[in-house]
Order: C-alpha cells, then structure tokens, then sequence
C-alpha cells in the first residue's frame, strides 16, 4: 500500500509559539504541515493568509499543504504560492472552472488538490481526475478544529480509493477533520494516505508523541 502522511493542521496549534509547535511536529515525523485558511463566507470562520504561510516556510521545510477555505480561491493562488506553498487545495463547492483552476495550481509550481465537502458526493470529480494530485475528503463540515469525525466518511474515503485507482491516479488521497486515535485505523483501511489531524496532536501532552502513535496505528491496521 501507498506511503502514510501524516499532516498536523496549525489552526489547533498555540499561534503565541508557533515556530516551536512546528518544531514539535518536525521532531514527531509530520509529513507536511497542513493550513487552514478561511474566509467568513464559505465558512463561518476566519483565520489567516500569505503572512502565515511565509512565516511557516521560513521556520520550516516541509510541504505546506495549503487547505483554502474560501470562495473565489483562484484571487489567491499566486501570493500564496510565492509565499511558499506545496500544494494548493481548493473545494469543489465554490470552483465551477475546476480544470482551468487545477491547470493554474500546476503551473505555479503547486500540488493542486480538490476538497470535498460531507454533503458533495466525490464521484463529482471523475471528470477531473487527470488534473488533480491530491483528493481531500473533509470528514467534518469545514470551520472548526475538534469536531467529531462523521462515520459516514469511511464509506466515502472507499468510493474516493476506488474512483482513483480505476482511473490510474497517483493522486494523494486526503482525510480532514476528526482524525484522531480512534478513528486513523479505519479511514486507513478504506485506503487514505494522508491524516490531516488537529486536535489530536496538538491537545495531546506530547505533540511529537502523538504524531508517531497515530503513524503506528494506520500502519498496523492497514
Ligand atoms: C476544519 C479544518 C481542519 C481542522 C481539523 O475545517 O479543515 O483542517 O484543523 O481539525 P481536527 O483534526 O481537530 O478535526
Ligand atoms: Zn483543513
């Protein structure tokens, strides 16, 4: 089976410290480092821009999975891949250009990656395949950290597999929002590599721990 990534998700961590929590999560193994961005109207939330992805890149070198919680997200490709980016994921929901958007993504040197909400069915993106490297299946409606994980997605993450694997894709296949102990060995074995967690490693004594238990337990149940 394909690699395991795990990506802690900085909106949970203590933004007072964050070069440090980054350090915590490089000295854990973390994959990449996932960011939230929202924008109060595709979410009811707001959280953070270019500034914070710079401020990432400077005190770190893993890839910064870019999660864009925002209508119009193409208004912000280029500043956020100058600011050091690896992959830009945008949601279905507020993309109707998807191909053209990805193609742009691509061409600015970024994994270009589709989110989908609960309630959007993701054979939605069949047609799209070829143009993605990255599917995110969102596990809770998108807004907050610490929501609980809704079971349905288990199912879902198994159609995703499928839908990939019959068209060939490489392309990661990403679950986001309640991923926790409990939960990891399941969505591993409907066959996502890549854990978005927040919560869980970032409310957890030991955040660098936690990142290595929640490897162990997707590894062991796969
Ligand atoms: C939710 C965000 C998530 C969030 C996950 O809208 O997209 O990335 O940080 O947090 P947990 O792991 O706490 O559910
Ligand atoms: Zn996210």
């Amino acid at each position: 089976m394909s690699q395991i990534r795990i990506a802690p998700s900085l909106l949970s961590a203590d933004f007072a410290n964050l070069a440090a929590e980054i350090a915590r999560c490089e000295k854990g193994g973390a994959d990449w480092l996932h960011v939230d961005v929202m924008d109060g109207r595709f979410v009811p939330n707001l959280t953070f821009g270019a500034k914070v992805i710079e401020t990432a890149r400077r005190v770190s070198t893993l890839p910064l999975d870019v999660h864009l919680m925002v209508v119009e997200p193409e208004r912000y490709f280029e500043d956020f891949a100058a600011s050091g980016a690896s992959g830009l994921t945008i949601h279905h929901e507020v993309s109707p250009h998807l191909s053209r958007q990805l193609a742009r993504i691509r061409e600015l040197g970024c994994r270009a990656g589709v989110a989908v909400n609960p309630s959007t069915p993701v054979e939605i993106l069949r047609d799209v395949i070829p143009d993605l490297d990255l599917v995110l299946v969102m596990s809770v409606n998108p807004g907050f950290g610490g929501q609980r994980f809704i079971p349905g997605s288990i199912e879902k993450v198994a159609r995703a597999r499928r839908l990939l694997d019959e068209a060939g894709s490489a392309a990661a296949l990403e679950v986001d929002g309640g991923v926790n102990r409990e939960t990891i060995a399941a969505i591993r074995r409907a066959g996502a590599d890549t854990f978005v967690a927040g919560n869980a490693v970032f409310t957890a004594r030991d955040a660098a721990a936690e990142i290595g238990a929640l490897r162990q337990l997707a590894m062991e149940r796969a």
